[in-house]
């Protein structure tokens, strides 16, 4: 309960969706493109089983019109937007949810990593509202939102093998419980959102890549160019995307000047060569996680992040799954790309676990553009141009 007796005086007279026993909890989602806020109530079930869960609202606006004209996301222009927008959008979550800032047990805010104009402007909004309203406030690790998921959606219990394939990032990790991670396989350089979003800027594809470089890819040949599957067959779960991107190149180049049968083509190709090698990279971790938990009899592979919303790449890692007897959870579209809820269910797993940080250190600290999800896995020599980010 707030300590401000004006604080009290405003709260509205609505009825609260909120059910016995369950938290309210507002998640804030700024650290890339998507302006997001949203409503989740919920609470603890068994030991290691996902918490109970209502999303209440979820309410996201994309910044794609701002960033299409410059080919790509605009820091200064992501920063500016995320402040004109966000109060806006944390109301509307709060007003979807027939709710009020009062009634919120605590606010989840993402931390790290991504742009750092926008992280700050999603952090300090947070702290602003988190201090007004006399709430906790959880700094939440983007990736682990991703991470999390499942368990909002399915109800997923520990552990878990999670594939994790956005703009920023690219890989496969083990998850074994609320802030405890093992990272098996990252990308020496590109992740595989941006060889998305490379392979279209360089074919004439308009941004964002990834879904145009899908929906052109549905009326493609698929074995006319003959691409690498990079790092195919080698033992640790890694993966390599900028070889892959320079071959799209030089195929594209060769068959210049480009028709819409030839982009196409290349379009399908490129997807057959991701499609393999994901094949293969996560078969890896797969036997892996499978030679390491031999007690876990269901073992079950998520896929997050934004290329998750890709159907073909979603219909090859079920495939493989099918093969090796695994369960493959992929968790719906909305939630796969940035938004508030997975904020806020990463929010009410750390709020459930008892994992509420020090509120004169939350107040002190400053959002990370770079926060790995495993703190000590080292980054890999010569990660990525944009530098290894987790
Ligand atoms: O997770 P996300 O929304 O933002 C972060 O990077 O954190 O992922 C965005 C990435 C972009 O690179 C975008 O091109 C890619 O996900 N993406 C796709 C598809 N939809 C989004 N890639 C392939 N196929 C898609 N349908
Ligand atoms: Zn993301």
């Amino acid at each position: 309960m707030p300590d401000n007796p004006a604080a009290e005086d405003r709260r509205p007279a609505c009825a609260l969706p909120k059910r016995a026993g369950e938290s309210l909890v507002l998640g804030i989602e700024t650290s890339c493109d998507e302006t997001a806020a949203a409503v989740l109530a919920g609470q603890a079930s068994d030991r290691n089983a996902a918490p109970t869960t209502r999303l209440l609202s979820n309410v996201v606006l994309s910044q794609i019109e701002e960033h299409a004209a410059f080919g790509g996301v605009v820091p200064e222009i992501a920063a500016r937007t995320h402040v004109a927008a966000l109060d806006g959008i944390i109301e509307a979550a709060l007003s979807d949810a027939g709710t009020a800032l009062y009634d919120i047990d605590a606010i989840a805010v993402t931390a790290g990593p991504g742009l750092i104009g926008g992280l700050m402007a999603g952090f300090t909004t947070a702290k602003a509202l988190a201090f007004g309203a006399d709430k906790p406030l959880l700094p939440i690790n983007h990736l682990e939102g991703h991470a999390l998921t499942a368990r909002m959606t399915h109800g997923l219990a520990f552990p878990y093998l999670l594939l994790l394939v956005s703009g920023g990032h690219t890989q496969i990790v083990l998850v074994r419980g609320v802030g405890d991670y093992e990272r098996l396989g990252t990308t020496i350089d590109d992740a595989l959102g941006e060889a998305f979003d490379k392979t279209a800027k360089l074919i004439g594809l308009p941004y964002p890549g990834g879904p145009n470089v899908e929906e052109a890819a549905l009326a493609g040949d698929s074995t006319r160019f003959a691409l690498p599957r990079p790092l195919k067959g080698t033992a640790r779960p890694d993966f390599s995307f900028s070889g892959l991107k320079t071959a799209v190149r030089q195929a594209a180049e060769s068959a210049a000047p480009l028709g819409e049968k030839d982009v196409a083509d290349l379009c399908a190709s490129f997807q057959a060569a991701v499609r393999d090698t994901l094949a293969d990279r996560v078969g890896r971790a797969l036997d892996r996680f499978a030679a390491d938990h031999p007690s876990v009899t269901t073992p079950t592979l998520v896929v997050a992040g934004g290329v998750a919303a890709n159907a073909y790449l979603r219909d090859g890692l079920e495939t493989l799954c099918r093969e090796k007897e695994w369960r493959f959870i992929a968790p719906p579209l909305s939630l796969c790309t940035d938004n508030g809820a997975m904020i806020a269910h990463a929010g009410l797993e750390r709020l459930l676990a008892g994992l509420i940080p020090d509120v004169r250190a939350v107040f002190a600290m400053a959002p990370r553009s770079r926060w790995p999800l495993d703190e000590s896995a080292t980054p890999l020599v010569g990660s990525g141009k944009r530098g290894a980010k987790a």
